[in-house]
């Protein structure tokens, strides 16, 4: 949530700051503003997104070799203007950018009023930036003295980046619970809430680590200290990204192009860790704490949105195929019971970004409870896969879309995976099964392949339901996550309200919405309960219901009832689920193109959720 940018170096600021605004567009899009500093800090920002403020500044002054840029998810105050980054302070002599939220806020504004400040802002962002003049004001200090005193005070989540006008030539930095990357040039360094909009110029980075200030200079010198005040030793580390990734690379949206890398990203994901011909998967994360992880008491896995409907497929999975008990939580309802966790349970985190502040938060609690903490994570170097005692990364490359698609396949590859070796290991699983699902698995990418040449029919079907109010999706065991997962891919870019279901629990309610206005996608690929799910497509048909199939290869059953049929190849039961969802992400693509929404950036949504 909100996407911070800047740089302070030999070039000139502006281009560096709106392309790196554009690059982090995923993470917000209610507003956007720069801060340039040649003599004076200028500061320039508009509601809406980072083109509104590229018309903008054809008017204003974009020159200086420093300075800071945002892009605005909305927490505190409503997407205007004026709540739009960057903050000034009181005197106009520092500018801040921030992304998360100062919790105890409140209290500081009421304090910062009774010494006279005046804010202009709803923001929690504004008192920050007063709250680091008042400190640096009273004892006459340094900024980075005075942000990192500030800092001492704030109860809550903070990167941010700040400027001042009275000390040129520098940038201070500091994160707690957000992310704050730091990419080092020749004299020049550029701050960001990802690599993303380093990449194009430099590859290695620094990732700051919570209560770290940084100090950044246009001479080329860095320094960093805790918020103790303690001077720390940075470790670079070298980006292991292309900017091609990073491009649309002729597809319309980032979405589609997601969906059809997807062939290639699963294969990624088991490159190196998996040999069908020779019978093993290794997962270092694993192979580490091997006995820890085949002995533990029951695997807690946590996760939000689609991670979540991953982590689902999980529990089948580890069930079946390791005989490990399981438990799939939100991780937001997860932190704020009181859960029973010991050290004998591993918890498994999945995340695209890496910094969902309500799967951190449930994994710092269940890291003090004592359970080992692995996170299956896509974004490298961020906050949970730092925090964590073991993992394994997806290398699913950039998602940029905000709609998951490419990552989510990524997940369910690397569970299947992780199932599958620690079932061998519990010896739960056959030899002769688990060397069918690793030949099965490695097959999987060239059937990805084959569902997308049912593009046409799908966006064909989309044209027939893209007026309808609302869908209804159904599936069974494995199939049930992926009935939820296309819901959320409906809902969440095409504003259709949908809804996910386990086909049998349709009587049990939902039936009653039934009639020839309702689509009913139903993901019928079982071989298990096979007539089951064919017995719920005649329900849904007796009550004039629209259907829409997903079935296997081959399938002439479901063909006859349904009024449409996806077809995906065969494969065995608990490898549907990376198949199945391929024609959902693609019909919720179609559909919101055909109702003109921004299929990237949909309303309300960012891609990395950095608030609780
Ligand atoms: O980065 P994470 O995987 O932790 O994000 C979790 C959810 O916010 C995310 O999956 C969200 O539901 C997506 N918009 C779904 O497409």
């Amino acid at each position: 949530m909100c996407g911070i940018v800047a740089y302070v170096g030999q070039k000139d600021a502006y281009p560096i700051l709106i392309n790196g605004l554009k690059r982090l567009e995923y993470r917000g899009y209610d507003s956007a503003g720069v801060a340039l500093f040649e003599t004076d800090i200028i500061v320039s920002k508009k509601k809406g997104k980072v083109q509104e403020l590229v018309n903008f500044m054809d008017t204003r002054p974009r020159n200086g070799k420093i300075g800071i840029g945002h892009t605005r998810w909305a927490t505190h105050g409503v997407p205007d203007d004026i709540n739009a980054h960057p903050h000034s302070s009181g005197n106009g002599r520092l500018t801040l950018v921030h992304n998360g939220i100062i919790e105890n806020y409140a209290l500081l504004k009421a304090a910062l009023e009774k010494e006279g400040h005046k804010f202009k802002s709803e923001t929690d962002t504004e008192v920050l930036v007063h709250l680091i003049e008042e400190i640096q004001k009273r004892d006459n200090l340094p900024l980075e003295e005075a942000v990192r005193i500030a800092l001492t005070r704030v109860i809550g989540a903070y990167a941010i980046v700040v400027l001042d006008e009275n000390e040129p030539g520098k940038l201070v930095g500091a994160r707690k619970a957000s992310p704050l990357v730091i990419g080092i040039g020749e004299n020049e360094f550029f701050l960001a809430s990802d690599a993303t909009p380093i990449i194009e110029h430099t590859k290695r980075v620094v990732y700051l680590n919570d209560e770290e200030i940084a100090v950044v200079r246009q001479s080329g010198e860095m320094e960093i200290k805790s918020i103790n005040n303690e001077v720390l030793t940075p470790f670079i580390h070298e980006l292991d990204m292309e900017i091609e990734m990073l491009e649309k690379g002729g597809y319309d949206y980032f979405m589609l192009k997601e969906i059809y890398e997807q062939p290639n990203t699963i294969a990624d994901c088991m490159r190196g860790r998996l040999n069908a011909e020779e019978g093993w998967i290794k997962l270092g994360g694993v192979d580490e704490f091997a006995n820890r992880i085949a002995n533990a008491q029951r695997f807690i896995i946590a996760a939000c949105g689609t991670s979540w409907h991953a982590g689902l497929i999980g529990e089948y999975l580890f069930e079946e195929l390791a005989r490990m008990p399981v438990e799939v939580e939100y991780a937001s309802e997860l932190r704020y019971r009181n859960p029973i966790i010991t050290e004998k349970d591993v918890v498994i985190a999945l995340s695209q970004s890496g910094e969902t502040a309500d799967t951190l938060a449930a994994l710092e609690m269940a890291k003090e409870k004592g359970a080992l903490i692995y996170g299956i994570v896509n974004v490298v170097g961020s906050s949970i896969a730092r925090m964590t005692d073991a993992g394994s990364y997806i290398h699913a490359g950039p998602e940029i879309g905000v709609a998951s698609t490419k990552a989510f396949t990524a997940q369910v590859t690397l569970l299947t995976m992780m199932a599958l070796r620690i079932g061998y290991q519990r010896g739960t699983i056959s030899e002769s099964y688990f060397r069918l699902l690793l030949n099965e698995l490695a097959s999987i990418p060239a059937k990805v392949e084959r569902v997308m040449a049912s593009n046409q029919l799908i966006e064909y079907i989309a044209g027939e339901i893209k007026d309808r109010p609302n869908a209804l999706y159904l599936g069974r065991g494995y199939n049930f996550p992926i009935a939820l997962e296309g819901a959320l891919k409906l809902k969440e870019i095409s504003y259709i309200h949908a809804e996910g279901y386990p086909a049998a629990e349709m009587k049990h309610g939902p039936i009653a919405l039934i009639d020839e206005n309702m689509p009913v996608i139903v993901i019928a690929t079982n071989k298990s309960a096979y007539d089951k799910i064919v017995s719920n497509i005649q329900e849904v048909k007796a009550r004039k219901g629209f259907v829409i199939a997903v079935v296997t290869e081959g399938d002439t059953v479901i063909s006859e009832l349904a009024d449409h049929t996806i077809e995906i190849p065969d494969t065995e039961e608990p490898l549907t689920p990376l198949l199945s969802v391929i024609p959902l992400q693609l019909l919720s693509y179609h559909i919101a193109v055909m109702r003109k929404c921004n299929v990237d950036q949909p309303r309300n949504l960012a891609k990395s959720v950095t608030v609780e």
